[in-house]
């Protein structure tokens, strides 16, 4: 049975920003410049071990991935010198994997670590003075002394908080982001550091999108945790829209052409058939920005479960009557892999939008903010929402705490 405190409905915590409150972060670092906090997380208590780290790379569902560098000397005749080389390869693990990873300086990286630890998802969770809707996954690193992923640049934001051993970080402003070629992952080409610091465990980086940084860990036990964000790209944005117009959309029109005139040209596209197929498409534009379909189209791609997740229905599910009574004694959570969210008008659970359901239901609001609702809030609930979220609970979305 998992810790009880910890789902306790929402509770905002200082977030964890040393002497800086969540506005100014906001305001002069977010998206914006590089900040350093000492001591983020005083006496910072790590959510796995590392061998629990080794055991979870050797899961199926979790998404992780070993980067190997080798540093050879080469001598031909043209080109000699020092060359690294850089392998990686997906996991699941297995013991033999990270033997035979023994001759090289290796990390290993596991994404989404807050769907398998419930300590995992509370350290994600100091992090909600942001929106859920920005809030990407808990990545975990583990390295070697001298271990890392070479100098490189992320597209979205970033804080990198040092868990066990210490780590060096670089950093620097520069424009010249272009990549090593015919590499496994993204290394920069010319990488200059500006600023550099050792963290200790507690202490936290923030980095802006695009910010070029270099970690590499000074001890044989070097664990670092990631907060990502999401900024979806344009084009996944685009993208998405159009999946969901083509699975929303119907038109019934035809093309027409009444007024045809006669041609002595018949192998030109002409203006008039060009001017009519843009006005069968007026429905489109006006589609994107039709603020009812955006709201639907952003809950419901926000909410959709990456690719590689499941969710497991309860072994002995209960009857609408039990699931009720003990959800009224002891209160619901969501799942870790859950994803819940609301807008003025609707709640989204999972990429679909809940039908019939007011987000300004104090409980769904609760449940998505705080992602556990009390017994208190359950009985509360309309009657309505305890048989949604009983639906909820027989998918496996939402447990009893
Ligand atoms: C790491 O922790 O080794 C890599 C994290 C990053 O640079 O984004
Ligand atoms: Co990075």
């Amino acid at each position: 049975m998992p810790d009880k405190k910890l789902f306790s409905p929402l509770v905002i915590l200082n977030p964890p920003l040393g002497n800086l409150s969540a506005e100014k972060f906001l305001r002069d670092h977010w998206q914006k410049k590089p900040l350093l906090i000492r001591h983020a997380f005083p006496n910072f208590e790590a959510p796995l071990t590392i061998p629990e780290i080794m055991t979870l790379a050797q899961r199926e569902e979790a998404e992780s991935r070993l980067i190997m560098r080798r540093d050879e000397i080469k001598i031909h005749e043209k080109n000699s010198g020092k060359h690294t080389d850089w392998q990686m390869q997906q996991g699941p693990f297995k013991t033999k994997d990270f033997r035979a990873a023994a001759d090289s300086v290796w990390t290993l990286l596991i994404q989404d670590t807050q769907h398998f630890s419930h300590e995992a998802h509370q350290l994600l969770q100091r992090f909600n003075f942001i929106p859920y809707a920005r809030i990407d996954d808990l990545m975990v690193s583990y390295a070697v002394k001298g271990g890392g992923v070479g100098p490189h640049f992320d597209s979205y934001d970033v804080f990198l908080l040092q868990g066990h051993g210490q780590r060096w970080w670089q950093i620097s402003a520069q424009q010249d982001l272009s990549l090593q070629p015919d590499r496994p992952l993204k290394i920069l080409s010319h990488f200059k550091a500006e600023e550099e610091w050792l963290l200790n465990p507690g202490d936290m980086l923030y980095l802006p999108p695009g910010c070029a940084h270099h970690g590499v860990a000074e001890t044989d036990d070097c664990v670092t945790w990631s907060i990502g964000f999401r900024a979806p790209s344009q084009q996944e944005i685009a993208m998405g829209f159009l999946d969901y117009l083509r699975d929303e959309i119907k038109l019934d029109g035809q093309y027409q052409d009444g007024d045809l005139q006669m041609t002595s040209r018949p192998g030109e596209i002409g203006a008039d058939m060009l001017l009519r197929v843009s006005k069968m498409l007026d429905e489109i534009r006006a589609a994107a920005a039709d603020k009812k379909r955006l709201q639907q189209f952003l809950g419901r791609h926000l909410t959709e479960p990456k690719s590689h997740v499941y969710f497991d229905a309860p072994e002995k599910i209960l009857s609408l009557r039990a699931f009720t009574k003990s959800a009224a004694a002891q209160g619901l959570m969501l799942d870790l892999q859950t994803r819940l969210l609301y807008d003025e008008l609707s709640v989204f659970l999972n990429g679909e939008q809940l039908c019939n359901v007011d987000s300004r239901d104090a409980a769904w609001q609760a449940l998505a903010d705080g992602r556990a609702l009390s017994a208190v809030q359950f009985k509360a609930a309309l009657p309505a929402a305890q048989a949604l979220l009983y639906e909820a609970y027989c998918s496996g979305y939402v447990h009893l705490a």
